[in-house]
Order: C-alpha cells, then sequence, then structure tokens
C-alpha cells in the first residue's frame, strides 16, 4: 500500500491535520487536491501552535516532499507569506521540499472583492463564507476566465487577459457597491508573485506518476469534509470544490486505480462553521462546553464554530461516497466528563424513520435525530498510552461506532499534542 487519501466525514474541521502529520513520519509526499486558503489546519509542535492555510501539513517532517496540485486555488499572497514564515522558523523551503502545480488556479483580488460583497449584500441569506476568494476564483476556472499559476510567469499573454478581465468584473464590482479594482496595480504585484514562485511550480501528475511507480508513500490531504462538497453536500451550504476522495485523482492527476487506500476521519461530536442545516446541533450548555473544550473556533476566520453530537448517518454516507475502509477518530478526550452523551443512528422525517440524508436542505432542517445515549466518562484521557489503559465507557463510546459501521479505527487522537494518539494500525505499514 502506498498512495493514501484522507477525508474529513463530516464539515470539516476533524481533526485531519494532526491525522495526517503523525502519518507523515513514514510518508514520502503529502499532497493537497482541492481548496484553498479557506482551509486551516493547526498543528501543536513542542507545544508551539501553527495554523497554515495552503502549505500541506507534512511540511515539518524532514523527509517529506509537499505538493500543491491543480485542484487548489492558490492565494500567492498567502502561500508566499507561509513560506516566508516557514524560512524564519529555520526550515528549509527549497523546490524540493514544496512543489507546485503550474496549472493550479489563481485567487485574484476581485475574488475577494466579490466573495465578500455577495456575502455583505446576502443579508438574510448568507452562505457563511471564508470570504478567501474561492467560489469566484472556482467560478472563473469553469468559466474559462481563471489565471493558472503558470500565466503569472509570460506577463504579455497575463497583461492583455487580465485587463479584459478586471473591466469585466469592474463593471459586477460596480453593481454590488464596492470600489474598482486598478489593473495596474494588481498586474505588477501578480507579476512578483509569479516571479517568487516560479522555481516551486511543475507538473504534478508526472511527479506523482514517478513516486508511484517507485512504491513512494503517498499521502494526500483532503480540505474541508464530505458534507461541504459541491455536489454531495448540503448545497447551497457548501464549498466550491469536491471534496471527495475521487477528487484526489483528478485535482493532482494520478489515476483513480492509482488510490490504495481512502482513510475517514470522525470527530468524536459534529461541527459546522458558517451557514446551513446541522440536524444534531446541540441548543443547550454542552454547545458552548464541547465549543470551549475543544477550542472550537474557525483556524480561518475565528468564527465559533456550532456543535453537535456526533451523527453516523453523516459518517456512513460518506464512508459509501469516499470508498473508506480505515477510519481516525479525533479529539475523544473533549468528550471527557460529560455525564452522559450522544449519537446519532437515525432520523425522523414526517413521522417516519429515515438512515440517510435527504438531498433538500428544506428536507434536511425538518429532520429529527434518533440518538443513542450512552454513559461518559470522568477521566482526563490525554495522557494514556495503550488503548486497553481507556474507561470501560471510553472503549463502549469507540465500539458502538465501530461496530454501527463496520469500519476498523486505526488511528485515535486523544489531545492536541502529536503523542496523545493511539495508533492502532498504520496504513503505510500494511
Ligand atoms: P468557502 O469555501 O469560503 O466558499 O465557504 C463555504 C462554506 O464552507 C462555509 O460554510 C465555510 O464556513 C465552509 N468552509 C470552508 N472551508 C472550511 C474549512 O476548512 N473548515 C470548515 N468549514 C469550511
Amino acid at each position: 500500500m502506498s498512495t493514501l487519501v484522507i477525508v474529513g466525514t463530516q464539515w470539516g474541521d476533524e481533526g485531519k491535520g494532526k491525522i495526517v502529520d503523525v502519518l507523515t513520519k513514514k510518508a514520502d509526499y503529502v499532497v493537497r487536491f482541492q481548496g484553498g486558503a479557506n482551509a486551516g489546519h493547526t498543528l501543536v509542535i513542542n507545544q508551539k501552535k501553527y495554523i497554515f492555510h495552503l502549505i500541506p501539513s507534512g511540511i515539518f517532517w524532514p523527509q517529506t516532499v509537499c505538493i500543491i496540485g491543480n485542484g487548489v486555488v492558490v492565494d500567492p499572497e498567502v502561500l508566499i507569506e507561509e513560506i516566508e514564515k516557514l524560512k524564519n522558523e529555520g526550515l528549509n523551503i527549497n523546490p524540493d521540499k514544496l512543489m507546485i502545480s503550474e496549472r493550479a488556479h489563481v485567487i485574484m483580488p476581485y475574488h475577494k472583492a466579490l466573495d465578500l460583497a455577495r456575502e455583505k449584500k446576502a443579508k438574510h441569506h448568507k452562505l457563511g463564507t471564508t470570504c478567501r476568494g474561492i467560489g469566484p476564483c472556482y467560478e472563473d476556472k469553469a468559466a474559462r476566465k481563471g489565471f493558472r499559476l503558470i500565466d503569472l510567469i509570460y506577463p504579455n499573454f497575463f497583461k492583455e487577459k487580465l485587463k479584459s478581465i478586471i473591466e469585466e468584473k469592474n463593471v459586477i464590482l460596480k453593481y454590488l457597491g464596492e470600489k474598482p479594482i486598478e489593473f495596474k496595480e494588481v498586474y505588477e504585484r501578480y507579476i512578483k508573485y509569479g516571479e517568487y514562485l516560479k522555481p516551486y511550480l511543475t507538473d504534478v501528475s508526472q511527479i506523482l506518476w514517478g513516486a508511484k511507480k517507485e512504491n513512494k508513500n503517498i499521502l494526500f490531504e483532503g480540505a474541508q469534509g464530505t458534507f461541504l462538497d459541491l455536489d454531495h453536500g448540503t448545497y447551497p451550504y457548501v464549498t466550491s470544490s469536491n471534496t471527495l476522495a475521487g477528487n484526489a485523482c483528478c485535482g493532482t492527476g494520478l489515476g483513480p486505480l492509482d488510490v490504495d487506500l481512502v482513510m475517514g476521519i470522525i470527530k468524536a461530536y459534529t461541527t459546522r462553521v458558517g451557514s446551513g442545516p446541522f440536524p444534531t446541533e446541540i441548543k443547550n450548555h454542552i454547545e458552548e462546553y464541547l465549543r470551549t473544550k475543544g477550542n472550537e473556533y474557525g483556524s480561518t476566520t475565528g468564527r465559533p464554530r456550532r456543535c453537535g453530537w456526533l451523527d453516523l448517518i453523516l459518517v456512513k454516507t460518506a464512508i459509501r461516497l469516499n470508498s473508506i475502509k480505515a477510519l481516525a477518530l479525533t479529539k475523544l478526550d473533549v468528550l471527557s466528563g460529560l455525564e452522559k452523551v450522544k449519537i446519532c443512528i437515525g432520523y425522523e422525517y414526517k413521522g417516519k424513520k429515515i438512515d440517510y440524508l435527504p438531498s433538500s436542505v428544506l428536507e434536511i432542517n425538518n429532520l429529527k435525530p434518533i440518538y443513542q445515549e450512552l454513559p461518559g466518562w470522568k477521566k482526563d484521557i490525554k495522557n494514556i498510552k495503550n488503548f486497553e489503559e481507556l474507561p470501560n465507557e471510553t472503549k463502549l463510546y469507540i465500539k458502538t461506532i465501530e461496530e454501527y459501521l463496520g469500519i476498523p479505527f486505526y488511528l485515535i487522537s486523544i489531545g492536541p499534542e502529536r503523542e496523545n494518539c493511539l495508533i492502532l494500525k498504520n496504513p503505510f505499514e500494511s
């Protein structure tokens, strides 16, 4: 087994970054395939906290090559800032350590301006986006009006296309009551970004093809989560890319039969940031308990995350959509101290029991979760080193999930630090 795709089974923020970081010890490549600076992973290393939006999670392991695939939308300003931050930490970030697809699309200032302006204008129907320009950039990609990173190194080509596009964007910005974008400033700034990033640009598909042939360990790091997927999520309250494992192929140029295993990450409870339906959202003091204890604030926007009980209907659906054959459970320590814990194992809709997520948000908004209640546990589990040492109630919680889903847990994360993790099976060792 050499290629592993990691995806979130909920609405993002499942703690994928931590699991990727733990597994990267054995990975030769860590690859991002979709999303952009809307994602944010927090890593805690030697008690120091790092937040990255574009750089793949494996950057701190010395042997790992980090790759940004063509499916990612790159904000050069954010990326350059992250590279500089890492260099200042003493890391040697060179083109052998970080590779970026020439085909990745570029977030332009008008994408961010449009994202913000639309959210502002929407008043009561806000999507709650991260306002990082993600949606408008993917729109331009599909409309064939986007810029790819490779375009930034051809000044004349870039200049002509940019002029006409800014003209069109300014008409829309004016209609939305916003300031126009100035061509000259954008042109000069982005040409400089192109010069800075040029050494890192490459044909990622070819790199991965070679790596796969040599049987190297390749880890694909999904951003966001299954139910933020543009097609299969809770549309329109979703992001603008396909977050599912299948997109690891389109978003990097690796063929579908070259993926060996998909691992799904489940947070021990559910969170959602931004608008949209959320059947198991908690409306009492326990929500605040989980938010505070789990530090459930968006790592990109700082917004408080909405918190709820674990929803196994979502996870079961994610298993189907992503071909998940291995699981990791995260933030289990956050549940410690609760008298009782609940797991959603079905919904009631119009008086009938159902075990699937309907397509329409109007229907999802009217679901009543059916819960299985389990005893909680008081003990702080953070520093436990073996599965057997976990309290019986914690083991019961894990076993209940595993039995319902019929898929084994490979890792159980019980605290924020790298070492707060029970590794039951390492996928790169099987
Ligand atoms: P966008 O991706 O910025 O367009 O935002 C669309 C929706 O996806 C909003 O509800 C965001 O809060 C959500 N979202 C985007 N990225 C993330 C993420 O990394 N974690 C959790 N939610 C996200």
